[in-house]
């Protein structure tokens, strides 16, 4: 009889603490898909492209990673400095000063090569991990396997975008 007891209580514990733990999780889970970040893919397959968090380092960069919308379109400053890192990073050689073409392919669309870089999100999966079609990875990390610290940032990037967003009739936030 006594142990009867002691079984009813020791299962009523168990109870209670699986009971505690559903709670937790089902609390995580609900915290965890309001911060949720946005799924990368790459331009190539369309496979998962993990990009550290810790890169989107600045408000406009966090910003993206959870809505995939860019905060710089239409920002004169940040367009300004766009310009500058697009002719930084060499991709004026292959798209040309204003961004129509060059060797590489015009990039204000809105007609794209790659149809999902009329988005930002998609645009920024093309720079970032490059194509099988001649384009290089440019993504801090990716773009020279001899340097993890070499490369375009997510925030570098965004501005870049935006420059080339403001010649195009498309914001890429549609
Ligand atoms: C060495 C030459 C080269 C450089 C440098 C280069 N690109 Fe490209 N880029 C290309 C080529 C070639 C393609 C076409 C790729 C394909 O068809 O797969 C391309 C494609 C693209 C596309 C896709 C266009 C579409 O129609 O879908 C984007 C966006 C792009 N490049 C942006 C950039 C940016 C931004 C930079 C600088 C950070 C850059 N590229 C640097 C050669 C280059």
């Amino acid at each position: 009889m006594c142990n009867f007891k002691l079984n009813l209580f020791l299962l009523f514990i168990l109870f209670t603490i699986s009971a505690c733990n559903k709670n937790d999780e089902s609390h995580s889970v609900a915290s965890s898909s309001r911060d949720k970040a946005v799924d990368f893919v790459t331009t190539q397959d369309g496979k998962p492209l993990p990009i550290a968090e810790t890169l989107f380092s600045t408000p406009a960069a966090k910003d993206f990673l959870h809505t995939s919308k860019n905060p710089y379109i239409g920002n004169a400053e940040a367009i300004a400095k766009g310009k500058k890192i697009f002719q930084l990073y060499s991709c004026t050689q292959c798209h040309g000063p204003e961004a129509k073409g060059q060797v590489g392919p015009g990039l204000t669309g809105p007609d794209y090569r790659y149809p999902k870089d009329a988005t930002n999100k998609g645009m920024f999966e093309t720079v970032w991990h490059g194509t099988n079609g001649g384009m290089g990875a440019k993504g801090i990390g990716l773009m020279d396997p001899t340097d993890p610290n070499n490369g375009i940032t997510p925030d570098d990037l965004l501005k870049v975008i935006a420059w080339i967003r403001s010649m195009s009739k498309i914001t890429g936030n549609e």
